[in-house]
C-alpha cells in the first residue's frame, strides 16, 4: 500500500449563509455565521485519511486559536500532522465563504499558508507508490519543490490548480494528473467554458494543455460528473443525482479519494468512479473537511 503526501493550504472557512448572494454593493440579511475547518490542502487530506489511506500533511498554521482548533480537529482524524509547523507572526489562513443555494463565494487570506517554503518539503520521504498531493493554495516554489522530490522517489504526482493561477510548463512537466474544474480548464488554456459545453470543447482544451502524452486529466464537471483523458482516451464518469446543499471541498474530496484509491493500489478508472460518488456524498452536507465521507460511506452507496 503506498501512503498519501498532502502538500497544501490550511484554512478556517468562516461561513455566512443566506437564501441568496448578494449583488456587489448590495446588503443581505443571512441565516446564519458558521466556522468550518477548511483550506485545500487539509480538505484533501481529510478525505484521503477518511478514505482509509495513510495520510501526511505538510503545511503551516499561525499560532492562534484558528490553528489551535485546525491541529485539533485534523489530528483528530488520523492524519499525519509531523511536517505541519505553527508559524510565529502569521496568523492562520482563513476563507471567507457566503453559502447560497448549494453555491458558494470564497475569499481567501493567506497568511501562513504563504509560508510553506522549498524547505518545508524536504523532510517528509516518499517511495514508489506513494502519492504526492498538492494545489495553488500555497507557493508554487514549494510545489515545484515537492514534486521534484516525489519523482525523484518514484511517487506518483496529482496537481489541482486551484484556484486557478498561472503556472509555468516547468511545473505542469512534473504532473502525472492533473485534476480540475472547466474554470480552471478554461484559465490555463486560455479557453472560454461554461459548464453547459458540449463536451468536445472540454476534450479540445484538455488535449491543449502543456502537460505531454501519457498524462492523465481529470475535469470535474460538477452535476454532469467527470471527463478524463487517459492514454489521450476521453472517459466519462456520469455525474450521480443528489440533492446538493454545499459544494464546498466537493473537488477537495474528489482529489482525495483518487489520491487514496491510487495508493490502494486501485486503476486510475476505478479510482475515478469511486471519487465521484465520494463527491456526491460530500455536496449533500454543509462545510468543507467535515463533509468528507467515511470509506464505509462510499461502498454501501457504490454496492447499492
Ligand atoms: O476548496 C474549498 C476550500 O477552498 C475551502 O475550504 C476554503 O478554505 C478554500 O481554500
Amino acid at each position: 500500500m503506498g501512503r498519501v503526501f498532502v502538500a497544501g493550504s490550511i484554512n478556517m472557512d468562516v461561513v455566512a449563509t443566506a437564501d441568496r448572494h448578494p449583488r456587489i454593493g448590495e446588503t443581505v440579511a443571512g441565516t446564519a455565521l458558521l466556522y468550518f475547518p477548511g483550506g485545500k490542502g487539509a480538505n484533501q487530506a481529510i478525505s484521503a485519511t477518511r478514505l482509509g489511506a495513510t495520510t501526511t500533511l505538510i503545511g503551516r498554521l499561525g499560532k492562534d486559536a484558528f490553528g489551535d482548533q485546525l491541529k485539533a480537529f485534523l489530528g483528530a482524524q488520523g492524519v499525519d500532522l509531523s511536517f505541519v509547523q505553527a508559524t510565529a507572526g502569521a496568523a492562520t489562513g482563513t476563507a471567507v465563504i457566503t453559502s447560497a443555494n448549494a453555491d458558494n463565494t470564497i475569499v481567501v487570506i493567506a497568511g501562513a499558508n504563504a509560508l510553506v517554503s522549498a524547505a518545508d518539503v524536504t523532510s517528509p520521504v516518499l517511495a514508489k507508490g506513494d502519492i504526492a498531493v498538492s494545489q495553488f493554495e500555497i507557493p508554487m516554489p514549494a510545489i515545484a519543490a515537492f514534486f521534484k522530490r516525489a519523482r525523484a522517489a518514484g511517487a506518483t504526482t496529482i496537481l489541482n490548480p486551484a484556484p486557478a493561477t498561472e503556472c509555468g510548463t516547468a511545473l505542469l512537466e512534473l504532473v502525472d494528473i492533473l485534476i480540475l474544474n472547466e474554470t480552471e480548464l478554461g484559465f490555463l488554456t486560455k479557453t472560454e467554458l461554461r459548464d453547459t459545453d458540449d463536451l468536445v470543447r472540454f476534450v479540445e482544451a484538455a488535449r491543449s494543455l502543456p502537460i505531454g502524452r501519457g498524462k492523465i486529466v481529470c475535469v470535474t464537471l460538477g452535476k454532469r460528473g467527470v471527463l478524463a483523458l487517459i492514454d489521450d482516451e476521453p472517459r466519462i464518469v456520469a455525474g450521480r443525482a443528489v440533492k446538493a446543499v454545499d459544494t464546498t471541498g466537493a473537488g477537495d474530496c474528489f482529489v482525495g479519494a483518487v489520491a487514496a484509491q491510487l495508493a490502494g493500489g486501485n486503476s486510475i478508472s476505478d479510482a475515478l468512479e469511486y471519487a465521484n460518488a465520494a463527491a456526491s456524498i460530500c455536496v449533500q452536507r454543509m462545510g468543507a473537511a467535515p463533509s468528507m465521507p467515511t470509506a464505509a460511506e462510499v461502498k454501501a452507496l457504490i454496492s447499492r
